[in-house]
């Protein structure tokens, strides 16, 4: 559910029309909703109510301040993955003990900063990354409490380039010599070895995979415990999937996957902490779009959008599906036509949607892109020198610009010219 309803005919987001947002910003924007924000997130808090538990979003999902500061609000710890994220997460408002540090890659610099301005834990991902851990803390006079992600070898059954827990992808270290690797950790005095990580890939739509992962997190625990480990955190990912259609998809619900964790990790007595990103974000946010000419191709129409790959690069990159409305609805009985929906940028792969029906539409009508508040705002760029689109959040009744579109000038003038040039 969301917060992204008709009100005669027109698309609110909240209490707000969509259409008055765009009237006030242009075209094409992201706009959040704050009580969907908060939904989702309440939703995974009271799934993993009875057990000691901390959500922490993956904030790689939408990092806009105001965002992480609604959650943070509400009471949610932050997954961050770079420095950027972790200072991001810092000037949010979020305390150091409520910052889980993953990513495959930390650099002996990220480390320092986090460890310096506090950090939950560090999800490490490997051998060499578990010693530069160690010599920073040592260095620091500090000791660096962690995890390790295990790769437990499951099939999340999503698509490729999201899927992260088979032997063959690049994150953590095979299920198969955690002992030793545990082993190393405890010899290592910069460390201090709290518990498990794992996180086996992104819109999972399925449960099994997850059960499959958190049985083997279970056994492992067990195990870990009797060589002399003090396990008392498990860090099971995020993960959960969305649904990207109103009509066909029906992907497990939070509480479902709560009882699932209960089910297979309960009986440990371990504190619970998940990632999730999408599940937060992505059903809050929508990108809204106008139609700038309407093309009669070959065989087919073209909707050519204001929006484009540079602003929501999920189709291009994933095939991914959007719904894609109009923010007035169409008149009842009017029959729908299908439209190839592209944005203007020169390329091919700058196409959102082939043959999909809409209603019939104009230049200067508004489109909005639902399930878009997640990776796809923070995935954005300038390709063709197209300035990012703003961030809007809604309240209510009130909506505010969170990040501004910036002006021509601002993008330009971020190059600089060599002396050799001037
Ligand atoms: N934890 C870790 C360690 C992760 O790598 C991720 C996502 C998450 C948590 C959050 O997963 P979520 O709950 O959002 O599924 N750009 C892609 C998705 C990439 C996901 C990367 N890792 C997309 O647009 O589909």
């Amino acid at each position: 559910m969301d917060h992204f309803l008709y009100r005669d005919g027109a698309l609110f987001a909240e209490d707000v029309p969509v259409a008055e947002i765009a009237a006030a910003v242009g075209t094409p924007f992201y706009v959040y909703s704050t009580a969907t924000l908060l939904r989702h997130f309440r939703l995974f808090d009271e799934a993993l109510q009875g057990t000691d538990h901390l959500v922490c979003y993956a904030m790689k999902a939408a990092s806009n301040q105001a965002i992480l500061k609604t959650l943070a609000e509400a009471g949610a710890g932050m997954d961050v993955v770079s420095e950027g994220e972790y200072r991001r997460a810092r000037a949010a408002g979020v305390p150091g003990d409520k910052i889980v540090f993953s990513g495959v890659g930390k650099t002996a610099d990220e480390i320092r900063t986090a460890l310096t301005g506090g950090i939950r834990q560090f999800n490490v991902e490997s051998e060499p990354e578990m010693e530069v851990i160690n010599a920073v803390a040592l260095d620091l006079g500090l000791r660096a409490p962690i995890t390790v992600r295990v790769n437990p070898d499951v099939d999340a059954k999503t698509h490729a380039k999201i899927a992260t827990g088979k032997s063959e992808n690049k994150f953590g270290i095979p299920i198969a010599r955690a002992r030793e690797v545990y082993a190393h950790a405890a010899s290592l005095p910069g460390l201090e070895v709290i518990g498990i990580d794992v996180h086996i890939g992104s819109q999972l739509t399925e449960l099994e995979p997850f059960r499959l992962a958190y049985q083997k997190v279970a056994e492992l625990t067990e195990t870990l415990r009797a060589d002399g480990h003090d396990i008392r955190r498990l860090d099971l990912g995020g993960g959960l999937g969305i649904p990207y259609t109103r009509s066909n998809e029906a992907p497990p619900l939070p509480v479902e996957y709560g009882q699932l964790i209960k089910d297979t990790l309960g009986h440990l007595g371990c504190e619970i902490e998940i990632e999730p990103g999408r599940l937060i974000a992505g059903n809050a946010g929508l990108m809204v779009s106008k139609v700038i000419y309407v093309k009669n191709g070959e065989g087919r129409d073209f909707l050519i959008l204001d929006g484009a790959m540079n602003d929501l690069i999920r189709p291009a990159m994933y095939d991914a599906h959007h719904d894609i409305i109009p923010v007035i609805e169409a008149t009842p009985g009017v029959e729908p036509q299908p439209y190839d929906i592209v944005g203007p940028v020169c390329e091919s792969g700058d196409t959102f949607a082939k043959q999909r029906l809409m209603p019939p539409l104009g230049a200067g009508d508004l489109v909005a892109f639902r399930s878009a508040g997640a990776y796809g705002a923070v995935m954005s760029s300038e390709y063709n020198s197209r300035p990012l689109i703003p961030e809007v959040l809604v309240h209510g009744d009130q909506f505010a610009v969170i990040r501004a579109r910036p002006t021509f000038d601002e993008m330009i003038n971020r190059d600089t010219i060599p002396e050799w040039l001037a």
